[in-house]
C-alpha cells in the first residue's frame, strides 16, 4: 500500500526557510534604501545588497518551483474546510509568482535604467535590456505594486499559520517545520 506522505520533505523544508529568511530581510531593505534623506553609504551598501540577494531569491524560487513542480504538496488535513484550502493554493501559488516577478522587474528596472549589478558586470553578463527610461519606470511601478502584494500575502501567510497553529492546532505547522530531517 502507498501511504500519503503527512508533511513537505525536507527539501522543501528547508528551500522555503531559506528563502523566507532572505525575502524578509529583502523588503526591508528596499522600503529603507528608497527612504529620502538616507546617508548615502547606507543606500549604497543596501541597493548592493538588495541587488545580489535579489538574483539568489531568484535562483531559488525557480530551484523550488521546479522541484515543487515533480513534488506535489502532501494531502492537506480533512477537517480543513474547502474555502481555505482554496485560499491556501491560490496564496501559495502567487507568491510562488510573485517570487519571480520581483526580482525579474527589479533587474529590468536596474538595467533599463543602466545602473550596475557589480557582480554580472565583473562576469560581463550584461544582458539584453536596452537602455530606457520608459521600460524603467514601468519595472519600477510593476516592483512596488508587486513589493505590497507580497507584503500582504505574508502577512496573511503568517496569519493563517498562527491561526492554525495556536487555535485549529491541526498539524499544518509540523507539515513546514523543522527545516530539515524526518523524511
Ligand atoms: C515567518 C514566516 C513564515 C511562516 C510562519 C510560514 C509558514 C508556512 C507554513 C506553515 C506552510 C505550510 C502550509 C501547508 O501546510 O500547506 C508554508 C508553505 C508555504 N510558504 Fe510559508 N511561511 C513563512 C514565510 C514565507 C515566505 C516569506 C514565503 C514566500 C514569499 C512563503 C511561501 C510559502 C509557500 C509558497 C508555501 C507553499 C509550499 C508549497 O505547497 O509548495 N512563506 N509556509
Ligand atoms: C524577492 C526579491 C525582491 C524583493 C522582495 C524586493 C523588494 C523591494 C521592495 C519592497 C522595494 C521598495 C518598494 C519599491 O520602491 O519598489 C524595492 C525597491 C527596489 N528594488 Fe527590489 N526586491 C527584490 C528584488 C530586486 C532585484 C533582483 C533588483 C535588481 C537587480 C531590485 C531592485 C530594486 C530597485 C532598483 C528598487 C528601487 C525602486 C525604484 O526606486 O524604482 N529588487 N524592492
Amino acid at each position: 500500500m502507498i501511504t500519503q506522505p503527512e508533511r513537505y520533505r525536507s527539501t522543501a523544508r528547508l528551500l522555503h526557510w531559506i528563502v523566507a529568511l532572505l525575502v524578509l530581510p529583502m523588503i526591508a531593505a528596499g522600503l529603507i534604501m528608497t527612504q529620502d534623506g538616507l546617508a548615502r553609504p547606507l543606500q549604497d551598501a543596501l541597493f548592493l545588497l538588495h541587488k545580489h540577494i535579489g538574483l539568489l531569491v531568484l535562483f531559488l524560487a525557480l530551484l523550488r518551483i521546479l522541484y515543487r513542480w515533480f513534488n506535489p504538496a502532501p494531502p492537506l488535513p480533512l477537517s480543513m474546510p474547502d474555502w481555505q484550502r482554496r485560499v491556501a493554493q491560490t496564496s501559495h501559488v502567487l507568491m510562488y509568482v510573485l517570487l519571480v516577478v520581483m526580482p525579474v522587474s527589479g533587474f529590468i528596472r536596474v538595467r533599463a535604467g543602466g545602473f550596475p549589478i557589480e557582480l554580472l558586470d565583473a562576469l560581463g553578463l550584461i544582458g539584453p535590456i536596452p537602455r530606457s527610461k520608459e521600460l524603467g519606470d514601468t519595472a519600477s511601478a510593476l516592483h512596488q505594486a508587486a513589493a505590497f502584494l507580497l507584503i500582504a500575502l505574508i502577512c496573511l501567510h503568517v496569519a493563517a499559520t498562527l491561526y492554525h497553529a495556536l487555535i485549529r492546532r491541526d498539524g499544518i505547522w509540523a507539515r513546514i517545520w523543522p527545516p530539515s530531517g524526518g523524511d
